[in-house]
């Protein structure tokens, strides 16, 4: 079929000398441009605001990225009516042409890779290759939703004679986007495109650590020709200004990325109609995970322990996908174990933008003291197998192993969001399986096995929306891996698969008797 070659876009390769020298210029260029202040977009012009935050560099949080006008309830109030004014006119605008604004998007996100990766790098402190795996991300997203949203918008035919059925596709209305900040770029980039390709008028929402990264997505969009008032970016507060517009009667699609908690108040909230309200809204929430691996007598502990040390501790745990269980047969228990330990101690901790850097800071204050506490729990509930210094300047977590956790211990249940691993053995492989799905999640899982029975039945008996076998667990690429959770990992199709951009359209059935 056509979309398995889906032409996605390479990574950056900086094994060659000239891509680490742009990076580094890239860098330099962005540290002159730190400080600026970012205000949001509301119905075409930049509006000043009462507040003004200011997002630093977890690597160095003495170094500001930007100052940030974070909009008022008034001002959403404002963006909310722009959208709708904007509406009539987007909703008819030619799919081809909606589709050009993507692609046009695409290929600024390609000139401005350098820089774009730049901003990741110091805002969210992600390491340069992550970030630009973020950038590949996002401009698949702009690309592979115009092609879909063409191939929608053929709808289908289901005639008979005399009469003439037409299925067909139309916009749902206004769609606010709120995004984390954990792929501040790629993450709000794929929400927010698919929104608006299919005609939709669209606010974003960015986390508020990630708010200047979204203020260069604003950027690209306007300049790829987004009509003022069809796309805005009103960065707030969540609990204020978010929860003001998922509770508003003309809102019509709420796509969200981010905590259970908070996407099961944003689903609860959108549920309550509004007094004026005229219609239901649909809520697309993609939540947190308890991601396992499994290892079994027969996997190739050195792939194994590979896969487990990158699915871990990439971008410091920090991802919805990471391994945060790894669930071992006892037979392979302690030669795991040690293996895992010795390889996790090789990775290098330091700022984001060292080029030697593999495991960076943690995203913020809070985070850092969220996570030690789960350090503490940890140890009064396992064993420590390894726990890693870190500098002391910026929000750093060295890696930490626990192992002989059992599976219903707190480090092995709460999303931790760190750079922290519970090892849990187990018996046989059905146990490892109940083990692994013995949480509220359902993201990702892998298998590591060379057993064919084993990858059967975990095929079919391991709850998770993304099941990886004999590799990371973590890195989804757009059309090949479509990514996403169920459970209370989400609801929703999967992002960059061939149903998502059905969530963010209404089917209409049109019959002629002729
Ligand atoms: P978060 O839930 O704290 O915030 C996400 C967004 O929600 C932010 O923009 C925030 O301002 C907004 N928000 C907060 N309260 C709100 C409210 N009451 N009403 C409306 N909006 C509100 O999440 P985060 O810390 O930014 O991101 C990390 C979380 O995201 C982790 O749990 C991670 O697993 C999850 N995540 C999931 C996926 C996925 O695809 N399943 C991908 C990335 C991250
Ligand atoms: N899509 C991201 C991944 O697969 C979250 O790691």
């Amino acid at each position: 079929e056509r979309r398995t070659g889906f032409p996605n876009v390479a990574d950056t390769d900086y094994a060659g000398e000239d891509a680490r020298k742009k990076a580094q210029s890239a860098l330099k260029s962005v540290r002159q441009r730190l400080g600026k202040t970012y205000l949001p977009l509301i119905n075409g012009e930049y509006q000043t605001t009462a507040d003004i935050v200011d997002s630093v560099n977890p690597s160095n949080p003495s170094e500001v990225i930007g100052k940030i006008g974070l909009i008022s309830v008034e001002q959403a109030e404002q963006a909310l009516q722009a959208a709708k004014a904007a509406f009539p006119s987007w909703r008819k605008t030619p799919v081809r042409q909606r589709a050009g604004v993507l692609r046009k998007a695409a290929e600024l996100m390609e000139q401005r890779r350098d820089e774009l990766c730049a901003w990741v790098v110091l805002e969210v402190g992600k390491p340069l290759r992550e970030a630009d795996a973020e950038v590949s991300e996002a401009i698949d997203f702009c690309r592979y939703y115009a092609d879909e949203v063409e191939r929608l918008d053929q709808g289908h035919n289901y005639d008979i004679p005399g009469e003439n059925n037409r299925y067909v596709y139309q916009p749902r209305g206004i769609a606010v986007v709120i995004s984390p900040w954990n792929f501040p770029f790629a993450i709000a980039t794929g929400m927010t495109v698919a929104a608006l390709v299919a005609g939709n008028c669209t606010l974003l929402k960015p986390a508020e650590v990630s708010t200047v990264i979204a203020a260069k997505l604003a950027e690209i969009l306007v300049d790829a020709g987004i009509p003022k008032g069809v796309f805005q970016y009103v960065p707030g507060k969540g609990s204020k200004v978010g929860a003001y517009m998922v509770n508003h009667p003309d809102v019509h699609l709420i796509a969200f990325t981010g905590s259970q908690e908070v996407g099961c108040r944003i689903f609860s909230d959108a549920a309550t109609v509004q007094p004026g309200q005229k219609h239901l809204k649909r809520v697309i929430a993609e939540m947190g995970g308890k991601n396992a691996l499994i290892v079994d007598e027969s996997a190739d502990l050195d792939q194994a322990v590979a896969g487990a040390v990158q699915s871990a501790f990439g971008y410091s745990g920090q991802k919805c996908s990471a391994c945060s269980r790894v669930v071992v047969l006892e037979p392979v228990y302690d030669a795991f174990v040690e293996r895992f330990v010795e390889a996790t101690r090789s990775l290098n901790i330091g700022p984001a933008e060292a080029p030697s850097t593999q495991v960076g800071p943690v995203i913020d204050a809070t985070a850092r003291d969220r996570i030690r506490e789960y350090i503490e729990t940890g140890r009064q509930e396992a064993k420590v197998a390894l726990e890693m210094s870190a500098p002391d300047t910026g929000y750093f977590i060295g890696p930490v192993i626990f192992k002989d956790v059992s599976p219903n211990a707190k480090i092995a249940q709460e999303e931790i969001f760190g750079p922290v691993v519970a090892v849990i053995p187990a018996k046989n492989f059905q146990e490892a399986l109940d083990i692994a799905n013995g949480t509220n999640y359902a993201l990702t899982g892998g298998l590591y096995s060379r057993t064919p029975s084993h990858i059967e039945q975990a095929s079919v008996d391991f709850e998770v929306g993304n099941l990886y076998i004999n590799r990371t667990i973590t890195g989804a690429i757009v059309s090949r891996q479509p990514f996403g959770g169920f459970k209370m990992s989400g609801v929703g199709s999967k992002a960059g698969g061939p149903d998502y951009l059905l969530q963010f359209l209404e089917p209409r059935t049109i019959t002629e008797n002729i």
